[in-house]
């Protein structure tokens, strides 16, 4: 993600299999903290012991170690993603770190197989804007009703880093395609100098909708 190297080809981003060095040197960016924190995102929403975390499309699991720091030995988060080389470096990592809380999922774009309401929070984080609607139908019925839906993404303004502004979802197209799933919108802000985040609730009743809108 250092604007040093050359920019990634922003297609391949959302192709099922991920070369796992390609992934690490753009998601384990270690200049990335600066501008994407996991742990200001975790303080907003509120993540407690206990709680289950999805994080689909989890990548090298950046946003999931934080997470199984503040679950604890009492909660759970699952590292989902498509590409079966991710599944198992998140996999080993876990193993490798002894988090015993942290378990990694391979998913299909239109299946998760992880049974639905089993999530206090749903992580998508620069997944939105490349991702087939049926991935986020399946994100929606993994949340427990009053559960929140966390949506991190790259402003759609010129940023140093990042894929092409025209490949961008802004705040208020994330916001209206979520809610087009049944979610209601809590707050919108921004998540360091390139990114916002988006939050959604699922309101208790909200039964999995069959066709829902494609994110714009
Ligand atoms: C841009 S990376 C983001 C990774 C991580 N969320 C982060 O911010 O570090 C996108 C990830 O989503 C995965 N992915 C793409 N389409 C997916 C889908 N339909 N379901 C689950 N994972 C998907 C890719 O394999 C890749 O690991």
């Amino acid at each position: 993600m250092a604007s040093s190297r050359p920019p990634p080809d922003h297609r391949r981003m959302h192709e099922s299999v991920w070369h796992r060095a390609e992934a690490v040197a753009w998601l384990d960016d270690p200049t990335r903290r600066g501008r994407e924190d996991p742990e200001t995102l975790w303080d907003r929403t509120g993540l407690a012991p206990g709680m289950t975390v999805v994080d689909v499309g989890a990548g090298t699991g950046y946003y999931d170690w934080s997470a199984s720091d503040r679950v604890g030995a009492t909660g759970c988060v699952y590292a989902v993603d498509v590409s079966p080389e991710l599944v198992a470096l998140v996999r080993e990592r876990a193993r490798a770190q002894g988090r015993r809380n942290v378990r990694a999922v391979r998913s299909r774009p239109d299946r998760i197989p992880l049974p639905g309401r089993v999530a206090d929070r749903v992580l998508l984080a620069n997944l939105l804007h490349g991702v087939a609607p049926t991935t986020v139908r399946e994100a929606v019925r993994l949340l427990r009703p009053g559960g929140r839906l966390l949506d991190v993404d790259w402003a759609k303004r010129p940023t140093p880093n990042g894929p092409p502004v025209e490949h961008r979802l802004s705040a208020t197209e994330a916001r209206r395609a979520l809610e087009a799933y049944g979610l209601r919108a809590l707050t919108t802000a921004p998540h360091g100098p390139e990114h916002y985040v988006v939050i959604l609730e699922k309101p208790a009743g909200l039964r999995s909708r069959s066709r829902a809108a494609r994110p714009s």
